[in-house]
């Protein structure tokens, strides 16, 4: 299919709510993507931090084919296997006693507040329902995840927005202290702020909302979405604070691209949700959960979060050399293994475009910063051949 054709159909079919870098993509491997011209791409958008372990995994694939050639989809009012195994693994490794299955970040996220809902309504009292969360923090696009993130430009149109939410600036703890009151049911944070712009946490930060959260008997919720699965070079980015939270939201990466999400929470938590009290049609069917748990062994096996701490300091060093070459219009790097970010003073749509005309997908993230979120599996020569791309398309930006 010709693509000029192919993008002209989709302008004009799609609901226009992404800007497409102008591309379409048809193959994929390991670190590697092609496009329907036969161009290849080193990506290190990583479908948005999803595709942990590269494009078309061979364990993958063979999961796949032998689980969509023996049973897709039944429901959970049956005993689910893989659903059953998935669960086991997570909880043995994360802080979790029991796993809610759904279909993305979103839902995942939605589950978390309704679970510190009931559970605080049950535990604190029938007033108990604000989540309170962070300025520039993002958890979603339906109407309570929405409402959550709290950065007005995703709002607008939308209202009126549900209620029931409290906002406080980011690494600010006085600021918490300040907005928990006996009408509160959770505190929602990212260990690392991603969309955002790649924010990580002041040291004692999330201790410090552990803290307060104790104290005040309301839940602290972890969105690890984008964070959690080895992106930061632990399993779980909470790990780096050394404490753990009542609930936590897992997507993106665990199914390295087939739509899952997962709600975990401790026993005490997760025993407020009864028969009846949530669900989901497709949520943690086999085929889903199938791929999740092969990509999470595989994750464990191949010690994926250790690689991407090492990776990662290598891209973080490489791209602080790259923008000592370029201070007019690059600014400070930042990130936690392989979530990585640098700000841009020149418009980071040129360097996105600079980098993709020279065979390089990356991300943006918050008001004008590069973001860098490619496969766990990826290699010191791709990296380096990645930062060796960013220097040139610097150079192309500044002329
Ligand atoms: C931290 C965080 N939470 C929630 C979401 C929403 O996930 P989804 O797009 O799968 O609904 C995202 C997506 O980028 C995210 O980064």
């Amino acid at each position: 299919m010709d693509t000029k054709q192919l993008m002209e159909w989709s302008d004009k079919h799609i609901m226009t709510t992404a800007k497409r870098n102008p591309v379409a993509l048809v193959r994929g491997e390991g670190v590697r993507v092609w496009d329907s011209e036969g161009k290849e791409y080193l990506d290190f958008t990583g479908g948005i931090a999803v595709t942990a372990l590269g494009h078309c995994h061979p364990r993958v694939v063979g999961t796949m084919r032998e689980q969509a050639a023996t049973l897709l989809h039944v429901s959970n009012i049956f005993y689910i296997p893989q659903q059953v195994h998935l669960a086991k693994l997570l909880c043995e490794h994360s802080f979790a006693d029991r796993v809610f299955f759904s279909n993305s970040g979103a839902e995942a996220n939605e589950t978390a507040i309704k679970l510190a809902r009931k559970w605080a309504k049950e535990h604190g009292g029938s007033d108990r329902g604000d989540i309170i969360s962070m300025r520039g923090g993002f958890h979603g696009r339906t109407l309570a995840t929405v409402t959550a993130t709290a950065q007005e430009k995703y709002h607008h149109g939308f209202e009126p927005l549900p209620g029931g939410f409290k906002y406080v600036p980011f690494n600010d703890l006085r600021a918490v202290e300040r907005a928990i009151d006996s009408r509160t049911a959770g505190v929602l944070v990212e260990p690392i702020q991603g969309e955002g712009g790649v924010y990580l946490p002041d040291d004692g930060y999330l201790p410090g909302l552990r803290k307060l959260c104790d104290e005040a008997g309301v839940a602290l919720i972890f969105d690890e979405i984008q964070t959690g699965m080895g992106r930061t070079g632990k399993l779980w980015a909470y790990e780096h604070a050394g404490v753990a939270p009542d609930i936590m939201t897992v997507a993106k990466a665990l199914a390295n691209g087939v739509p899952i999400g997962a709600t975990l929470a401790t026993e005490d938590v997760a025993r407020v949700f009864t028969p009846g009290t949530h669900g989901s049609t497709f949520g943690g069917n086999p085929f889903a959960t199938a791929v999740g748990l092969t990509v999470f062994t595989t994750l464990l096996e191949e010690r994926l979060a250790e690689r991407a701490a090492a990776s990662g300091r290598i891209l973080v060093d490489g791209l602080r050399a790259v923008q000592k070459k370029h201070p007019t219009i690059a600014g400070e790097v930042r990130g936690r293994g392989l979530l990585v970010a640098m700000d841009m003073t020149a418009p980071v749509g040129d360097l996105v475009a600079a980098c993709r005309e020279r065979g390089l997908l990356v991300l943006t993230a918050g008001d004008n910063a590069l973001r860098l979120a490619p496969p766990l599996v990826v290699d010191r020569a791709e990296i380096e051949r990645g930062l060796e791309i960013i220097d040139r398309a610097l150079e192309a930006c500044r002329r």
